[in-house]
């Protein structure tokens, strides 16, 4: 693997730094004086700026002030920092909003908006877009040659919708574009003779509201790829501004992990850099054996696959949110242990959200390496320039990648067409499924990449795909012939039931061609209740040496295997006793697996064993064992590998709150701390 440029140019560093608001601190020069003091000794090298500070650049309008923001990426530079200059968009001056009330959104309900909160901004306002690509100009002109500009931060958390007449007009355009003019091939694929909603005209139609229509699937989930479009087609116009002056200096923007309001494959095609905003709820009572650190690896997994590059941890706080029902502090040690785990993923930098506390409003509270105390004599700065040093020294890290031969398809279409399904359960839960077949690998420290359903399938020997119950075109085709060429894949229930607009396949399921590469015909499918469950008694054969009951619970599929496909377990109770609950299908070269129920984690643990030793699938080198203190394996640690040609990276990361003992073959035995980690690099044999 070639190591990858840096994500700023001509800055082979970790990124270290975070969210710095000195738009808020105008009136206290000893603080802004103060904050380059701490930052060096913090090991800070950049900071984020500028994010909400439209009315600190632009008080009144046309009335521009710039000089904060001069001094402040002086003060970065003056200690060899970068910035990565936000573009205020993501809050508006009272100013704007009472003079241009179109920049106000509307809400599905039809309510407008008033001035306040942030993100609240229509996306097609003519106004607003040539009033960011104004400001954004400026911004670009002003500091195009300033050393300490590094990177772009195009807004915050783009989010949210808005359906003012405006948005109404673009989405009929869209539609017309994406139907060709053609009324009544939108009515075919949305099944507008239901419930007598055939439209005469583009101009009939509305966006989904609950005063109005919600119950045209085809129409909602148009909506949602509508909102993808002009979230994306909004942040395009402010990247044409900055990119016209520093086409040069890449430019990202914070995404907010499995957020579903937009598309991020579709919006990540956009932008140089992929970033997110990360805040798990460590140390929940009932999180036991890693599993929350494993559904965290998912989705920085699913941000370096965006554009399969390494990604910036955006934010992440450095001790507790200010949000939750209940805020907890983050434990000694685990700052720097999440902090790591996301380099180990595949993230360049690691930054916060805050850099200091403010002394008001929302976030007064809110986690930050400064406290309202105001120096480095606390606990949360000494962990913060503790993981400094350790990302000082970090130099290699930057540009390597994660070796992966297995992936999980998450797909958003999918995610949107399953979630708006009416029926089979309201226990969908398509991303926890995604999440529950991943931890099987990450307990086994396999390391997946986690991809959409338009992604390259071919570099993968094993492809997960829960839950595809949306076929877009041309992915049976490219299903088939991964495993053809001797993949091997994974299919649940509700799999191949719709097409690309909810609507269903005729002649069975799985649809498009699916059924001879699954090998079964999916009947029907049952919903359980709370509590319910059926359950799966392996056949003992090739695949299963003994019996074993598992148990299935939630969604049981009645399936029919078709031709030469192979029965590995059946359903052991009601009326349904003896039909097929896992299947294998040899297909071409490689061989297709199809859950017909949802399964518990230790059917997942055990089936994704036998999968990994089969396919040989790569693991950490040179690894032994994980103890505790009283010599039992322990699940909760994590060992993590990035890699160029050169060097292997190796991260071990202790999720568990025990002190743990991690054998290495060469490296020896390391111990761990609760919650604490360790890294080690080592050359490669080339
Ligand atoms: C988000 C925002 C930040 C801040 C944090 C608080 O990620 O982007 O501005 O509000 O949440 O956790
Ligand atoms: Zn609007």
């Amino acid at each position: 693997m070639k190591r990858k440029a840096p994500l700023i140019n001509d800055f082979p560093h970790m990124i270290y730094g975070g969210d710095y608001n000195p738009d808020q601190w105008q009136d206290y020069p000893d603080i802004l004086a103060e904050d380059k003091r701490l930052m060096m000794l913090a090991g800070i090298n950049s900071a984020s700026v500028g994010i909400f500070a439209w009315m600190a650049l632009e008080p009144q309008e046309d009335v521009y002030t710039f000089d904060w923001l001069d001094e402040t990426m002086d003060r970065i530079a003056s200690f060899g920092g970068k910035v990565i200059l936000a573009t205020p968009s993501g809050a508006r001056p009272a100013w704007m909003d009472k003079r241009y009330p179109e920049v106000l959104r509307v809400n599905r309900d039809r309510t407008k908006n008033l001035h306040g909160e942030r993100h609240n901004h229509c996306y097609t306002s003519p106004y607003y877009r040539k009033k960011v690509y104004e400001m954004n100009t400026m911004l670009a002109k002003r500091y195009k040659d300033h050393p300490a500009l590094g990177m772009w931060h195009i807004s915050n958390e783009y989010g949210g919708e808005c359906h003012c007449e405006l948005c109404q007009q673009a989405f009929r355009d869209w539609l017309r574009e994406k139907y060709h003019n053609d009324i009544h091939e939108l009515n075919r694929q949305w099944w507008t003779g239901f419930w007598s909603r055939t439209f005469n005209d583009f101009d009939e139609i509305e966006s989904p509201s609950p005063i109005g229509e919600t119950a045209i699937h085809g129409l909602n989930i148009d909506w949602m790829r509508f909102v993808t479009h002009q979230t994306t087609n909004f942040m395009e116009n402010e990247i044409a501004a900055v990119k016209a002056i520093t086409p040069d200096v890449p430019v990202t923007t914070n995404l907010m992990g499995l957020y579903p309001g937009f598309n991020p494959w579709y919006l990540s095609k956009k932008i140089d850099v992929v970033s997110w905003d990360n805040y798990p709820e460590w140390h929940k009572v009932d999180d036991k054996d890693g599993k929350l650190a494993s559904d965290i690896a998912f989705v920085h997994d699913m941000n370096r696959c965006l554009k399969q590059q390494p990604f910036l941890l955006m934010e992440s706080t450095p001790s507790l949110v200010n949000w939750r029902r209940i805020n907890k502090l983050k434990r000694p040690g685990m700052n720097i242990t999440a902090s790591l785990q996301a380099v180990a993923h595949g993230s360049d930098s690691v930054q916060y959200f805050q850099w200091r506390k403010g002394r008001g409003a929302f976030e007064k509270f809110h986690g930050a390496v400064v406290d309202h105390e105001g120096t480095e004599n606390t606990r949360v700065f000494k962990e913060c320039a503790q993981l400094g040093n350790i990302l000082k020294n970090m130099d290699s890290v930057p540009g390597t990648m994660v070796p992966v031969e297995a992936a999980v398809i998450c797909d958003w279409d999918n995610r949107w067409a399953i979630n708006d399904m009416q029926g089979l359960t309201d226990k969908k839960n398509y991303d926890l499924t995604c999440k529950d077949h991943y931890y099987a690998l990450w307990k086994q420290n396999i390391a997946v990449d986690v991809i959409d359903s338009e992604q390259d399938f071919t570099p993968y020997k094993l492809l997960i795909a829960p839950m595809l119950y949306m076929i877009k075109p041309g992915v049976a085709e490219r299903l088939k012939k991964f495993v053809a060429d001797g993949g091997t894949l994974v299919t649940t229930y509700v799999t191949g039931y719709v097409n690309e607009n909810d609507r269903c396949f005729l002649g069975g399921f799985p649809g498009d061609g699916l059924k001879e590469l699954v090998g079964i015909w999916a009947e029907e499918i049952d919903g359980l209740w709370e509590g319910e469950s059926n359950t799966m008694k392996t056949v003992v054969g090739e695949f299963y040496e003994k019996e074993i009951e598992y148990k299935v619970f939630d969604l049981c599929e009645l399936v029919h295997p078709q031709g030469d496909c192979q029965v590995l377990a059946t359903y052991g109770e009601d009326f349904y006793a003896g039909m097929p609950v896992l299947t294998k299908n040899n297909y071409g070269a490689g061989a297709s697996y199809h859950m017909a129920a949802r399964t518990d984690a230790d059917m997942l643990g055990d089936f994704y064993k036998k999968l990994a030793v089969e396919l040989q699938l790569v693991t950490p080198q040179n690894m032994i064992s994980i103890k505790d203190e009283d010599g039992k394996d322990v699940c909760g640690v994590s060992i993590r590998e990035r890699a160029c040609d050169e060097i292997t990276i190796l991260f071990l990361l202790n999720f568990t709150g025990k002190n743990v003992t991690v054998e290495h073959g060469v490296l020896g035995k390391i111990a761990l701390e609760p919650f604490g980690s360790a890294v080690f690099e080592m050359k490669n044999n080339i």
